[in-house]
């Protein structure tokens, strides 16, 4: 891929249709970084089946250097209170060597630490205040180094819990009595807080990693002995799990009080903590009321920073206030979604950008998500979109119009007409999870499989495969490999192959080991070397495709090789026509400025996978159509193929406009489920959607 000039947006689609277990977040740090630096064969390979777990303890006891290795998890007991003085400041340390260096019991300490900086219970025991004045003495400096992926763990600067905290107090007179910060780190939303939110009488924050509940009290109380006229609210600090954490006793103190609920949540989802063997998840995993269906099929993945704001919400809306938390913008996509659902007493809701680059050193769009509590007013379902830089320039709007969720509210409204119901059905390209045994190249008239042997097989059953990196052009005729079909619907017998192509059979045959290690339960209690997304649509001769994972909403025109039809893999979204006009009429039209438009206004381009079916199906061909003249249509394709345009004559165009008009799909429109004679059991339809899903 590097060898054919890949760009970030390449690479970030091949990882994901590899199904690394990684988000966005890490997918943009490879794509960035493969470039640069091409990856070798290594030391540690990582699989999906996390047999890697098993090798983790070979690399940990490495004990000799290798090139490439960074030893990043160490068995040496670290001490959290340690770990956290050394970010104190040595003016800081005499001050309460002065201070307390002399008292003898905790709790009188407490009392003076508490006059000092508000903070309730520095010292929670007599051991932990002995251990303090231990490391007052001689200054400590230990080397942390420890895995914190798990904890979604990116601190905000200071920089940014500043300019935050004085727009809110500022530039919208959010003015709080009452402070929680459900998952504090080293606390600079708390300290940005202190020094602008005057009316604050009362801080409530929850961290779960010890060395920042050190960090975070050091930090307040140098910030008082700093500012010493400062208000002292009385400060809670936690050292919890916020999944575990009982928010009862706070909620009896805030009736009748202004509340603001302030921070940014840990950014990792629950499947990459699954990856990581993380317990760091809520006991109620399905907390979004998914049914099992979706559970099962991957809607089941979210954010645990999406959960934390889900739980504030819950608890907190109900109050009068705000909530200002930074979350990645699919997070917030997500909130806005099912708001619906929740019915939160919630208002006025906007996300505004922040430049992550600059702020966390990350690639993934991240906002700040901010809504007013409104216990009785009328509850919104939609977010306006601005800068934090320029809150006021409202640059989009996105949520709920009726019953559509829409990524452009303006653009959709302009555009509504064309969201309707596709008169084609939309299929996805075919899935085998074997690559190497089913996926070939065209070598010097060879086929070589991946494993990279050269094979001897009869071609009845290979055809050609498009893949999502290969529908970058407009039109294509030639596929880049080739794929073995061996059904031509779901679940046909594969018996046959044995009689009528012994060479072929006794290839699968051989390698059926592979196939049997496939994960996905769809392949469960089917026939041998069984394929998924696979029907009489995919032996249409015409195509028009998609790819689910770019942004670009782009349709290509596959054309059949030596009259055999190109396939698509899963990655990939498609139409399949017996004519070839009219496969190049509903390619224009799909190209067309008004299904752009649409597009625009319905998809989500930080989704993984920004095209799926449910979006392809909205689109009104037969609107469109209706719209365009022959004429554009024409000049889309002419500056493309002129040889093709003996098949897009003007009376072509009628007959399609006719028979697209008489397409009325409306009552055998099969749904997303769909269950034809031939798949009539509920684990076909569970294997449809799973491979939708995936
Ligand atoms: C994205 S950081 C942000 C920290 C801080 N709010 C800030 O803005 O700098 C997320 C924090 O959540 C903490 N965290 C992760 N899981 C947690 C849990 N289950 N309970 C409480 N805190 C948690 C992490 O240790 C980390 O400090």
């Amino acid at each position: 891929m590097l060898q054919n000039n890949a760009n970030q947006e390449d690479i970030v689609a091949y990882l994901t249709d590899r199904n690394l277990p990684a988000d966005e977040i890490i997918m943009n740090r490879l794509a960035e970084e493969i470039p640069k630096n091409p990856p070798e064969q290594g030391f540690l390979t990582v699989s999906n089946a996390l047999q890697w777990r098993l090798q983790y303890g070979r690399i940990v006891e490495l004990k000799e250097d290798v090139d490439g290795i960074i030893p990043i998890v160490s068995k040496k007991a670290y001490d959290n209170m340690k770990n956290a003085i050394k970010y104190i400041q040595s003016t800081t340390i005499d001050f309460l060597n002065k201070k307390i260096g002399e008292i003898t019991h905790y709790q009188e300490a407490n009392e003076v630490l508490r006059l000092l900086s508000g903070i309730d219970t520095f010292f929670r025991n007599q051991n932990e205040f002995l251990k303090l004045l231990k490391l007052l003495k001689p200054r400590f400096m230990v080397c942390e180094k420890t895995d914190r992926r798990e904890y979604g763990d990116f601190q905000t600067p200071y920089e940014l819990t500043h300019y935050i905290c004085s727009y809110l107090a500022d530039d919208e007179g959010v003015s709080p009595d009452i402070l929680i910060e459900p998952t504090f780190g080293r606390g600079s939303f708390l300290i940005s807080a202190l020094k602008n939110l005057p009316k604050l009488e009362k801080i409530y924050a929850i961290e779960i990693y010890e060395t920042y509940y050190w960090q975070t009290k050091f930090f307040i109380l140098e910030l008082f002995i700093r500012n010493p006229n400062l208000r002292k609210p009385s400060i809670f600090l936690y050292l919890n799990d916020i999944f575990k954490f009982n928010f009862g006793e706070i909620e009896k103190s805030i009736e009748g009080y202004n509340v603001l609920v302030l921070g940014n949540p840990p950014w990792v989802t629950n499947s990459e903590l699954g990856s990581l063997n993380s317990k760091n998840l809520p006991r109620k995993n399905n907390f979004k009321l998914l049914n099992g269906l979706e559970a099962i099929t991957g809607k089941g993945n979210f954010d645990i920073g999406e959960y934390i704001i889900l739980l504030m919400l819950n608890i907190f809306s109900k109050y009068n206030g705000h909530l200002a938390m930074l979350a990645k913008n699919s997070v917030i996509k997500n909130l806005i979604y099912d708001l619906p659902k929740t019915n939160y007493k919630i208002n006025d809701i906007v996300a505004l950008n922040i430049d992550t680059k600059k702020h966390f050193d990350v690639s993934v769009d991240a906002s700040l998500f901010k809504c007013t509590f409104k216990p009785t007013n009328k509850v919104s379902f939609t977010c306006k979109v601005s800068s934090i830089v320029s809150p006021t320039a409202i640059e989009n709007e996105f949520g709920w119009v009726g019953n559509k969720f829409v990524s452009n509210i303006t653009i959709y409204k302009r555009n509504i007409k064309y969201d309707g119901i596709s008169p084609y059905i939309w299929r996805q390209g075919v899935k085998h999870d074997c690559s190497k045994i089913m996926e070939l190249d065209l070598i010097n008239n060879k086929y070589v499989n991946g494993l990279k042997r050269e094979l001897d097989l009869e071609k009845k059953l290979i055809y050609g495969l498009v893949k999502s990196s290969d529908l970058n052009s407009p039109i294509i005729r030639k596929p880049r490999k080739y794929v073995i079909i061996t059904q031509k619907r779901i679940g046909e017998d594969t018996t046959y192959i044995s009689d009528k192509f012994p060479k072929l059979y006794q290839y699968l045959i051989k390698n059926n080991h592979l196939f049997e290690q496939r994960k996905s339960n769809i392949y469960k209690n089917k026939p041998a070397f069984s394929i998924f997304g696979i029907g009489d649509y995919s032996f249409e001769p015409y195509k028009v495709a998609i790819s689910g994972f770019y942004k670009r909403p782009h349709f290509s025109l596959i054309l059949p090789e030596n009259g055999k039809p190109i396939m698509l893999d899963d990655t990939c979204y498609f139409l399949g026509f017996d004519s070839l006009s009219e496969a190049i009429f509903v390619w224009a039209i799909l190209n067309s400025e008004c299904v752009e438009e649409l597009l625009s206004a319905i998809v989500f381009l930080e989704a993984k996978r920004p095209y799926t079916k449910d979006i392809l199906m909205r689109i009104s061909l037969d609107k469109v159509a209706k719209d365009i003249t022959y004429d554009k249509v024409i000049s889309q394709f002419k500056s493309l193929d002129k040889e093709l345009l003996v098949n897009a004559t003007k009376d072509k165009w009628k007959v399609f406009l006719e028979k697209i008009n008489k397409r009325n799909l409306e009552g055998r429109q099969l749904s997303l489920f769909e269950i034809t004679t031939n798949q009539n059991s509920l684990s076909l339809a569970l294997a449809n959607k799973a491979l939708e899903l995936t």
